[in-house]
């Protein structure tokens, strides 16, 4: 029993804590991209909660690694270099489909 409860709030607690780390690393991301992806980012990018969660993931992480991106790929190098593996992971989580 002690088990099972120990179990049910570390998932709980481990839930909580990946969608607000996602909606938080998103904060800065939403002036381009709108509140919920649902802006093409100044007239370029894609209209980001249209990409699958793996699609953004590839992009984010390409971003990252210089190995993704149009014209204006310098613009998201700045916006990911922060982020780490996992940021970028409840990121899509929020945002993709
Ligand atoms: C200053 C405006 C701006 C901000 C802030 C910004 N982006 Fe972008 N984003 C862009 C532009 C412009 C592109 C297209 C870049 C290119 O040419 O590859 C883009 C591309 C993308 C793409 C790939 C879409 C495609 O067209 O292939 C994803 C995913 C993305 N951004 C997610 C994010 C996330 C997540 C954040 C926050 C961490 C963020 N962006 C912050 C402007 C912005």
């Amino acid at each position: 029993m002690t088990k099972l409860v120990t179990a049910l709030v570390v998932t709980f607690g481990l839930t909580c804590s990946l969608s607000a780390d996602g909606a938080a690393a998103y904060k800065k991301c939403s002036a381009c991209h709108g509140t919920t992806g649902e802006k093409s980012a100044l007239g370029k990018s894609k209209v980001i909660n249209t990409m699958t969660k793996a699609e953004i993931v590839t992009a984010l992480s390409g971003y990252k690694d210089g190995s993704y991106g149009g014209p204006m790929k310098a613009m998201m190098k700045g916006q990911v270099a922060s982020l780490s593996d996992a940021d970028i992971q409840s990121i899509a989580d929020m945002v993709g489909k």
